[in-house]
């Protein structure tokens, strides 16, 4: 299993695969090209919503296609809620599959995770699950963040009686660009004893987008309105020196490109080809996966 290779040895060697979600076709461009010119091993991430965007047959056709890059390259189905929309991501050819249960009852997120485990492992397919609940940042979950942190001890059975490879935690991080009401803080602590409890499980960290300023501020100055954004960018230097293994990225290329379409068409208000702030949204994505890359992941040159 391709992801299982990558995750142990950025467990074992100190860095982290960066998994980025790809929401359009420039995103996936930009992704692929950073990662091959850093030599950086990369998972490149679909929704449910983004298989709807792409439609399968055309999804199918894209992963045929990066099949025949030769970088190591793992497609992955990112927060699967349902056994159908797994077995439906195998089907196009994912190399993994995760699901995620977090918002059912604790023995319902068992048997769901245990059934796709089953028939993910069957095929060859490796499997995330989550326990703890991410949310988005003004839900009530935020506000009563003892319920919805990962408890390491829970940590521990669920990965014993699910046969999970890895494991998706929440110690703070939130998806979207507002990641913290309150106290902007990822709790480490809660990660080492989920460390302590399951010192053989890959961790992965969702919502780790860095919600750069730089890119609100080109947004917001060029007639956006994102409003409240505050990300990760000081809180996951240290990150590649933990059992994380895997980093989940969306939000911060769904950034880069509308601040690039943006700016593009404000500056250049005679163009009208897609092509046109297509490159310029490539470009940016490359230089927002090289930072994430280098300065996060510290997966550059792992590639031989
Ligand atoms: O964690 C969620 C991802 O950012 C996917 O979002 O369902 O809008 O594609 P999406
Ligand atoms: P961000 O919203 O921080 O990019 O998180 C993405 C994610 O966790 C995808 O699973
Ligand atoms: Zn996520």
């Amino acid at each position: 299993m391709l992801q299982e290779k990558m995750l142990k040895n950025a467990m074992k060697n100190n860095y982290i695969v960066p998994a980025f979600n790809f929401a359009n076709f420039e995103i996936l461009r930009g992704i692929i090209d950073a990662s091959i010119e850093l030599k950086s091993p990369i998972i490149l991430q679909v929704s449910e919503s983004a298989m709807n965007y792409f439609t399968d047959d055309l999804l199918s056709g894209i992963i045929q296609g990066i099949r025949k890059i030769k970088h190591p390259i793992s497609i992955h189905l990112d927060h699967g809620k349902s056994f159908e929309v797994v077995k439906r991501a195998i089907k196009l050819g994912f190399d993994s599959v995760m699901i995620d249960g977090s918002i059912l009852s604790y023995s319902d997120n068992v048997k769901l995770t245990k059934k796709v485990v089953k028939y993910a492992h069957s095929r060859g397919i490796f499997v995330e699950g989550e326990l703890g609940v991410l949310s988005v940042a003004d839900d009530d979950a935020l506000k009563s963040n003892n319920a919805r942190f990962t408890n390491p001890e829970q940590a521990k059975e669920f990965v014993a009686l699910t046969g999970v490879d890895s494991l998706a935690v929440s110690i703070g991080t939130n998806h979207g660009v507002n990641k913290y009401i309150g106290e902007a803080k990822i709790h480490y602590d809660i990660l080492r004893k989920i460390e302590k409890e399951i010192p053989n499980i890959p961790i992965v960290l969702h919502g780790a987008s860095l919600v750069e300023p730089k890119y609100v501020e080109t947004i917001n100055s060029y007639g956006g309105k994102i409003e409240k954004a505050i990300g990760n960018l000081n809180l996951l230097k240290n990150a590649y020196k933990t059992h994380i293994s895997k980093i989940n990225m969306d939000t911060d290329f769904r950034l880069a490109v509308t601040a690039s379409t943006r700016k593009y068409l404000s500056v250049h208000p005679e163009k009208y080809n897609p092509r046109d702030y297509g490159k310029d949204n490539i470009n940016s994505v490359i230089e927002c996966a090289k930072f994430r890359i280098t300065k996060i992941c510290h997966s550059q040159n792992k590639v031989k």
